[in-house]
């Protein structure tokens, strides 16, 4: 299923297909501090880019897998020089053995977040916020968590919807996400497009859309 364009912005990744399958095969790969850390190096250098320049002070991400990426933002923070990091990560089926104390990991719906992020708990988080969408890679999952951050974000957070150059991997496995993240990124701009900017200058750092986020890199205005 094909995804709008964003104005003058398809969704197409520059990283040619053949070289976008390995590049995965090694991603898949990747561990930080011994946990599996599931971030192409495009990404870590592009997370990396918006960790110094907008100095979160919380990292919400909604896809914990086994921690390693909690571990790693709650690291490069620390590492940034931010004060008192803090990194909420949320699964559906946790299966993080990670403890750290500035990391709180909750067990929590995509489509459901309300029911773990009560009203006051987001009132009490500090900004600039930094939101990383990377669950199911379902259209229904990315849209939920567009919808439920967008009154919660204020100029200058960032949310980040991951992994939409799933549609361009060869393997017959990822046909079944039906282009989910993409498809949610056109559809959210298209209605909610005017209160956000696509972070071109990380989406396009390494080549068009050399990213696995492509068009995934959204500041709220
Ligand atoms: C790609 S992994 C996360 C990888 C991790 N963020 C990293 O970079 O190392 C996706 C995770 O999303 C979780 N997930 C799938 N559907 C979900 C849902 N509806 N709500 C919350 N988490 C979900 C899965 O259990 C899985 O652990």
């Amino acid at each position: 299923m094909r995804a709008a364009p964003v104005g003058d912005r398809a969704f197409e990744s520059a990283i040619p297909a053949q070289v976008l399958d390995r590049i995965q095969h090694g991603t898949m790969r990747t561990t930080y501090r011994s946990v599996p850390f599931y971030k192409s190096p495009f990404d870590i250098s592009l997370y990396l880019e918006l960790l110094g320049a907008l100095a979160p002070r919380t990292v919400i991400e909604i896809g914990t897998k086994f921690g390693g990426s909690a571990l790693w933002f709650a690291d490069m923070m620390t590492a940034q020089g931010i004060h008192s990091p803090r990194v909420l990560s949320i699964d559906i089926e946790p299966l993080s053995e990670v403890v750290d104390p500035r990391i709180t990991f909750i067990t929590g719906d995509a489509k459901r977040l309300d029911a773990v992020l009560p009203l006051d708990l987001l009132e009490a988080l500090r900004h600039p916020l930094l939101v990383v969408e990377d669950s199911s890679h379902m259209y229904a999952e990315s849209t939920a968590v567009l919808e439920f951050f967008h009154p919660v974000l204020e100029t200058g957070d960032y949310i980040v919807v991951e992994d939409g150059v799933v549609n361009q991997l060869s393997g017959e496995q990822y046909r079944r996400y039906e282009n989910g993240p993409n498809r949610a990124v056109a559809d959210f701009l298209a209605v909610h497009g005017p209160d956000y900017e696509i972070d071109a200058d990380l989406c396009d750092r390494f080549g068009r859309n050399a990213t696995y986020n492509p068009n995934g890199w959204l500041r709220r205005r």
